[in-house]
């Protein structure tokens, strides 16, 4: 049935041959959460969620499957919604000012060349109906219309509500045009907000709470006021047992092991695939066996992450350690150039010989945050410093906060952003 309908598609798009291509992303590698997303299109697209709807989780916990194969679907199907995608993290090498106005410039060619089409079909020039004039024949206008102007024409001739998604939003703050992008769109939605009819709505994501709370929080910025909720992680008996039954009829370990193990991999699904996979490779255990293989095998995994993050830490010098510890100790309440933190960094240097200790100055810490950020260690939007990724915090501080054996030769700093699990 499905093939047929591929095969239906694939005569609307004109395409010549059939796809013989098996595809990776097979329904059953996902568990997917309808009622989940069932609940946020609608609450996406009810009068509360004017201002915009701003979505955070820890990295690598599934925001971007989640909002690509349940909640885009989920808007498409129940509220005709025309789905607009700026991926951030995919395109972090171009501006994401450009990125935003792209991705809407390109739909509303699309569109408007779809229409162009249906009205030539009908062999006429012109085409008027409530809200939406198009003349075929008129050449293109010189002047780049803005994203409010642009969002509207696309809703108008689609006839459907645009729901313009941003993932990564954070990197936003990253260019000035990223920062005036926002706020266009914010010009847009309160003008498109004035309409009749449900023309805009935005969906923004970000990896941690932190980087992202300033966008909504802070008076200088476009969204101050929007509405900024936790995404829910996966999990559940649901999902662990779905999880489990992908290993085989042999893996058996129990739902509580199955927990702590998703638990351990800080509730990251590639990760606790992982931890299963291996567990579920060591067939004819009892139960009570698998379950503590499972445990180690989660463990494992984690100490491997660890271990990667102390590699880069060994090729920081010693004042850039301390004030990654220092952030990692105080969190939102980060101040490093105040003079109680410039105590503390002096305690932490304390471990070196006299002569060896760096100058703990303004423009000392300034740069090391200036290197920390360079190494994807610390993060820094227009807002408060952060850690790259939460879970450093914790690792951080299970070490001491300068190290004093010299980097092993050869230490480089790893990829400073892993896609890991
Ligand atoms: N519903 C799911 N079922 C099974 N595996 C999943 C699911 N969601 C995500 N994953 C797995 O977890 C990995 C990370 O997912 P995803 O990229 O969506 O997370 P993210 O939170 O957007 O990550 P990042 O913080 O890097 O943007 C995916 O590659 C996929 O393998
Ligand atoms: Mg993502």
């Amino acid at each position: 049935m499905l093939q047929v309908l591929h095969r239906f598609l694939d005569r609307l798009r004109g395409a010549s041959r059939t796809d013989d291509r098996v595809h990776v992303l097979a329904e059953r590698a996902l568990f997917r959460r309808p009622g989940l997303a069932g609940r946020m299109a609608a609450e996406l697209m009810s009068p509360a969620q004017t201002s915009g709807m701003f979505l955070t989780a820890p990295r690598r916990t599934g925001k971007s499957t989640f909002i690509r194969h349940d909640l885009v679907p989920a808007l498409e199907r129940e509220h005709r919604a025309l789905v607009l995608y700026a991926d951030l993290w995919d395109r972090r090498e171009e501006d994401p000012g450009a990125v935003i106005v792209e991705v809407i410039g390109q739909a509303l060619k699309a569109q408007e060349d779809r229409s162009g089409r249906a009205i030539r079909r009908l062999s006429l020039s012109r085409l008027k109906a409530p809200g939406v004039e198009l003349e075929v024949a008129r050449p293109r206008e010189e002047r780049q219309p803005s994203l409010r102007e642009s969002l509207e024409r696309l809703s108008d001739l689609a006839g459907k509500t645009v729901v313009l998604v941003i993932d990564e939003v954070q990197h936003t703050q990253a260019t000035s045009l990223g920062r005036e992008a926002l706020y266009m769109l914010k010009a847009a939605r309160d003008h498109l907000n004035a309409c009749d009819k449900l023309k805009f709505r935005l969906l923004a994501t970000g990896s941690h709470n932190e980087k992202i709370e300033c966008l909504v929080s802070d008076k200088h910025q476009a969204f101050l006021g929007a509405h900024l909720e936790a995404m829910p992680t996966l999990g559940g008996a649901d999902y662990l047992r779905w999880e489990r039954g992908l290993h085989g009829p042999g893996f058996t370990a129990s739902l509580e092991a199955l927990e702590q193990a998703f638990e351990i991999c800080l509730r990251r699904p590639a990760a606790f695939h992982r931890a299963c996979r291996a567990a579920a490779s060591e067939q004819r255990l009892e139960r009570e066996a698998q379950d503590r293989l499972l445990l180690r095998r989660a463990s494992e995994l984690i100490d491997a992450e660890k271990r990667q993050l102390f590699v880069r830490l060994q090729a920081l010098g010693p004042l850039e350690q301390a004030v990654l510890r220092l952030l990692a100790e105080d969190g939102r309440d980060f101040t490093p150039l105040f003079p109680p933190a410039k105590e503390r960094l002096k305690d932490m240097l304390t471990v070196l010989p006299p002569d060896e200790r760096p100058d703990v100055s303004t423009t000392s810490i300034r740069a090391a945050l200036d290197q920390l950020c360079e190494a994807r260690l610390v993060w820094r939007g227009d807002g408060p410093y952060a850690l790259e990724e939460s879970q450093f915090a914790s690792w951080l501080l299970e070490r001491p906060p300068v190290d004093t054996i010299p980097a092993p030769l050869g230490a480089e700093l790893l990829d400073p952003s892993p896609k890991a699990a």
